[in-house]
């Protein structure tokens, strides 16, 4: 089930997990049960401004409320300190979905390998693989130990668990981790930047599949490639065209013109714009559909993604 528009939830407990991480219960107003999710799925939170701000679920998938980890980020945004420092029990916040575009896909064996609050959208998937029966190993990698949360939910997984806290071990091992995994298993990871990219080169390294990446932050390159010329897009509904020049996205057209649209981080990483694509070749910017969707093309990311110089795409909207 997801929620395109946003209501309001209740945070229904505000516990301190460790060093600066703090989890929201969040329920509904009225006491209904919030729609049941898959692992992997997020959230977007509504902060002060209007933002939103994008948050895994890492509770239990059929409870009837909702749960998210925030790390507080000093030098952030102020969406996590608002979130961290302000909210109380009691207090509503705005949230939409669930939504997931991090799906946990069947294999023989996981390798799960997490950085610091990326152990969220990780957590829930090895405790199902846990009740399916299906073997993990789980690198958790973060700058001590004592930043590492959800440590006893990981114990009690059954999964194979590998804890890495920085300052004494120094950066996770993940070259050896991902060349010691048998080929069929399936290798996650949900962490900064610079742990996707070394799993992702180690993956290429060891001839193996790519890895399933989920991203607090775009990638370096995806924003930087591609065109940045004018194109026109047609939309499906109503045969409108509409031109979109190099300084604008899909997005700020059609909210422009008028158009009812559907978005949240506009940096190609939360999957809320995703909009068909009925016709035409996207030139592809975003940091959330695999490579696979991007060489299919048959949908895209409006926030970001954009189509070759006099191009024409035929939207389904
Ligand atoms: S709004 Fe988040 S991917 Fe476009």
């Amino acid at each position: 089930v997801t929620q395109t528009e946003s209501f309001a939830a209740v945070v229904g407990q505000a516990d301190v997990l460790g060093d600066g991480i703090r989890l929201l219960r969040l329920m509904e107003r009225t006491g209904k049960a919030l729609p049941s999710w898959e692992p992997g799925a997020h959230i977007d939170v509504g902060v002060p401004g209007g933002a939103e701000r994008q948050y895994s679920l890492c509770g239990q998938p059929g409870a009837p409320y909702w749960e998210i980890a925030v790390q507080r980020e000093a030098n952030g945004r102020g969406g996590s300190r608002f979130l961290c420092d302000t909210v109380r029990a009691g207090d509503q916040l705005a949230v939409r979905g669930p939504r997931n575009h991090f799906p946990l896909i069947t294999a023989e064996t996981y390798l799960y390998i997490a950085g610091g609050i990326g152990v969220t959208p990780l957590l829930p998937m090895a405790e199902q693989c846990g009740r399916d029966g299906r073997p993990v190993r789980f690198l958790y990698g973060a700058r001590t130990r004592h930043s590492m949360a959800f440590l006893e939910r990981l114990g009690q997984s059954g999964a194979e668990l590998v804890l890495w806290p920085q300052d004494t071990k120094g950066f996770p091992p993940i070259g050896e981790e991902i060349r010691n995994m048998v080929p069929q298993a399936a290798v996650y990871c949900c962490g900064p930047s610079p742990m996707l990219a070394a799993v992702e080169s180690a993956c290429r390294a060891a001839g193996r599949q790519p890895p399933l990446l989920e991203r607090f932050a775009p990638d370096a390159g995806a924003l930087t490639d591609g065109e940045t010329a004018a194109f026109e897009i047609e939309l499906a509904s109503s045969g409108e065209v509409l031109s979109v020049p190099p300084d604008k996205s899909i997005l700020q057209v059609l909210d422009e013109r008028g158009y009812d649209t559907d978005a949240s981080c506009e940096e190609g990483i939360c999957g809320t714009c995703e909009t068909a694509v009925l016709s035409g070749v996207p030139i592809h910017r975003d940091s959330v559909l695999t490579d696979a969707d991007h060489q299919r093309g048959d949908c895209m990311m409006i926030c970001v993604s954009r189509a070759a110089a006099g191009t024409r795409l035929l939207l389904d909207r």
